[in-house]
């Protein structure tokens, strides 16, 4: 990857058309951590990421909030030193530009199944639009009950074929640096997910060791193309029945996980309301 900033095209289904700008990130940009931040700890966001830290402090007694956690666990190498691609995606509005996503792509540097440079992983995030100001409000944990109980309910920002373009265009990057197979995978219930990598040609490849959710994988060297058209959709019905039997067959699993996750997230919100409370206590 020469260039440091990126422009291409999510269409959705309807044929809407809007440009996405990818950019590395800026140390010490706050208000670009602010908005991720915000998005991740969205009970809507997190029930099917990873949940962030509200705050941490560390041995010297030294208190980082949130955003200021965001801002530094973001690598501003480019790529990192263990080979990937950080990076924050805008789209223009009325001229000005606004973070609609961001996401990561480069070496599965932790997975001994592959030597380096030889497969890619990556991970996206898009922002919702009933993300809240933390300035300003909170999310509660009547929301995490609810979305833990209920499932995650559609937002506007959805549709738009952003997670489509997302991955075409990380796909593109693997294919330009000669890299074999690229791989990521989404929680077995984010059908929205899953589906645009299907879109994209990706395949279910197993079932992640630890958490029991699909990897998908996409063979770039392989010269037969992922089917297209009616022969994907029917693949993806194939596809989501079979992710159906495998809940079916390790409902046990996913209940306790799921109850860990609900507990980490009720931990996290915990952590960020200490932290506002503390900051209340100072004034
Ligand atoms: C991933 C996510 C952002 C979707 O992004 P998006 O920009 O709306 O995705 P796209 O518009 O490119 O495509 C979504 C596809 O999934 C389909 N889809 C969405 N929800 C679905 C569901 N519950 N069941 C089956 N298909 C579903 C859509 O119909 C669409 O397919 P189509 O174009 O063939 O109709 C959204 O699902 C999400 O935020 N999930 C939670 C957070 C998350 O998972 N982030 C990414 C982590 S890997």
């Amino acid at each position: 990857m020469e260039k440091r900033e990126y422009r291409t095209i999510a269409r959705s289904k309807t044929g809407d058309e809007v440009e996405l700008i990818f950019r590395p990130y800026i140390k010490g940009d706050f208000e670009t951590a602010k908005i991720l931040y915000q998005s991740w700890s969205n009970p809507q966001n997190l029930r099917y990421n990873e949940i962030p830290r509200g705050m941490e402090i560390d041995e010297d007694g030294n208190i980082k909030n949130g955003i200021q956690l965001v801002e530094s666990i973001v690598d501003y190498g480019f790529p990192s030193e263990d080979g990937r691609y950080w990076m924050v995606i805008e789209a223009e509005e009325d001229g000005k530009r606004k973070v609609v996503g961001n996401c990561w792509f480069g070496n599965r540097s932790w997975d001994e199944d592959y030597a380096k440079n030889e497969s890619w992983g990556f991970g996206y995030n898009i922002i919702r639009s009933d993300d809240k100001d933390l300035d300003n409000e909170e999310y509660t944990i009547e929301e995490l009950c609810d979305v833990f109980a209920n499932g995650v309910k559609c937002d506007k920002n959805w549709g738009k074929g952003l997670a489509t373009a997302i991955i075409n265009f990380i796909l593109e990057q693997a294919r330009q640096e000669g890299v074999k197979d690229v791989i990521s995978g989404a929680d077995i219930l984010n059908y929205g997910s899953l589906k645009p990598m299907f879109k994209n040609g990706m395949r279910y490849y197993r079932l992640d060791r630890e958490d029991k959710d699909p990897d998908m994988i996409i063979h770039l060297k392989d010269d037969n193309a992922s089917a297209v058209g009616e022969q994907m959709e029917t693949e993806w019905q194939e596809f989501q029945k079979e992710m159906k039997e495998i809940i079916v067959k390790n409902s046990e699993f996913y209940k306790e996980r799921d109850k860990a996750r609900f507990n980490k997230a009720v931990k996290r919100q915990k952590e960020w309301r200490d932290y506002k409370n503390s900051v209340k206590q100072k004034k």
